[in-house]
């Protein structure tokens, strides 16, 4: 068996057959959509979504992005204005496993299309790791995409997971159509740049638990000056292989026959990710206990539930006054992050009640397995320091 999926295996539990290796956790979404297939059909997500990598992949597959608001007390679609949106013409919904988080209400949204006959993905790029009820999440639903780049410094990857025996076939033939990932997109790609320099920031490349830095050298972070102009080449030739064909999706190509994409990962990124994803664990560990001591001064968006395991990709925070506490953290060097809709192209008719509250009231704070001791107290002392600018979470 490929030595990467041997490693994936261990988080997923899932059988090799039903796995597929993908060069985003983007192209693992389009795989999952071609398979339904969801052309000229409507694809339920939530409003709160990324708007490059998810709204990217329903309309690079044809399908009809209808946007359904949250619940600001789960994090889940918003039962009613889900009801409402479901017509003969829906083909999928996709749920959201949120920011590291494990998002029980998946199990209702199940239910949701089984009576509905709808495929329902469940979006688990965030939580590679996470668990509920004792199980990794991407159980629930018909398929499971995951994403390699979120909680872990890998030159992107993700991975499609097929529980659905009548779509098995289907995504098969699909991936196998498609060639294998082009080296020539390498070369433009700002992703393999930026996972390079990533790799610089960590010194002693890949256990470097040790290295010493400010909280906001993070290893996420490449200032923008030094990725650019690979951006700019990334669109300017157009390479398949890269995110940059996503940032050009408008919402006219919704009609349009999708151009071929690069799916299937390449050898490249399965060595990396074989040798970043034996350390997962650790890391997950890590961040969960970081997150347990943020916890006990500012709590977490969602109290981890006995039934849950939580990755902390991101430690969610609600906030008063974000632009001060961005301030603030700026010059404590702390990294906090907007939440969507910030960056990228959010559709007009994602500006839900609930998500303008969310962009209004929610901060991101990257939690870093590679922090020292003295940087999780710096930590601590900003979010002691700046306490009453936070406050409890809706749920
Ligand atoms: C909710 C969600 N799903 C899927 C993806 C896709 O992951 P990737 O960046 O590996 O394409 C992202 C990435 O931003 C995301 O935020």
């Amino acid at each position: 068996m490929d030595q990467t999926i041997s490693e994936i295996i261990r988080f997923t539990g899932v059988a090799e057959d039903r796995l597929f290796p993908t060069t985003y956790g983007r192209t693992a979404l389009l795989l999952a959509l071609k398979s339904v297939p969801v052309r000229g059909r409507e694809v339920i997500i939530p409003a709160f979504t990324c708007p490059v990598a998810v709204l990217g992949a329903v309309i690079e597959s044809g399908g009809i992005p209808v946007f359904v608001d949250i619940n600001l007390k789960n994090l889940n679609f918003d039962r009613h204005d889900l009801r409402q949106k479901i017509t003969k013409s829906t083909a999928a919904i996709i749920s959201h496993h949120y920011f590291g988080m494990a998002n029980p209400e998946v199990v209702i949204n199940e239910h949701i299309a089984r009576k509905h006959g709808l495929v329902h993905i469940e979006d688990c790029a965030h939580s590679l790791g996470a668990q509920f009820q004792g199980c990794s999440v991407g159980k629930i639903g018909d398929l499971a995409v995951y994403s390699f780049s979120k909680n872990m410094i890998s030159p992107q990857g993700g991975l499609l997971q097929c529980n659905s025996g009548e779509l098995l076939e289907k995504i098969q033939t699909l991936y196998n159509q498609n060639s294998a990932g082009r080296i020539t997109g390498l070369l433009a790609n700002v992703d393999f740049f930026i996972f390079f320099c990533r790799l610089l920031i960590v010194k002693g490349l890949f256990e470097s638990v040790n290295t010493r830095f400010k909280p906001n050298l993070l290893p996420y972070r490449v200032p923008p000056l030094l990725y650019m102009p690979f951006r700019f080449a990334d669109i300017l030739l157009k390479t398949q292989h890269s995110s940059g064909r996503f940032y050009s999706v408008s919402r006219e190509d919704v009609l349009k026959d999708p151009s071929t994409v690069d799916i299937k990962m390449t050898g490249f990124q399965k060595y990396i990710i074989h040798s970043r994803i034996r350390l997962l664990h650790q890391m997950n560990a890590k961040r969960r206990n970081i997150a347990e001591r943020l916890d006990r001064i500012v709590p977490h968006f969602f109290l981890q539930g006995n039934d849950q395991r939580f990755v902390y990709t991101n430690y969610v925070l609600c906030t008063y006054d974000k632009a001060k506490v961005l301030s603030l953290a700026k010059k404590a060097s702390i990294l906090f992050i907007e939440t969507w809709p910030v960056r990228g192209k959010y559709w007009k008719e994602q500006n839900t009640k609930n998500v303008e509250k969310l962009k209004r009231e929610v901060l991101l704070l990257n939690i870093s397995p590679y922090w020292s001791e003295k940087e999780i107290q710096e930590v601590e002392n900003f979010l002691y320091k700046n306490k009453t600018l936070f406050f409890n979470p809706p749920g």
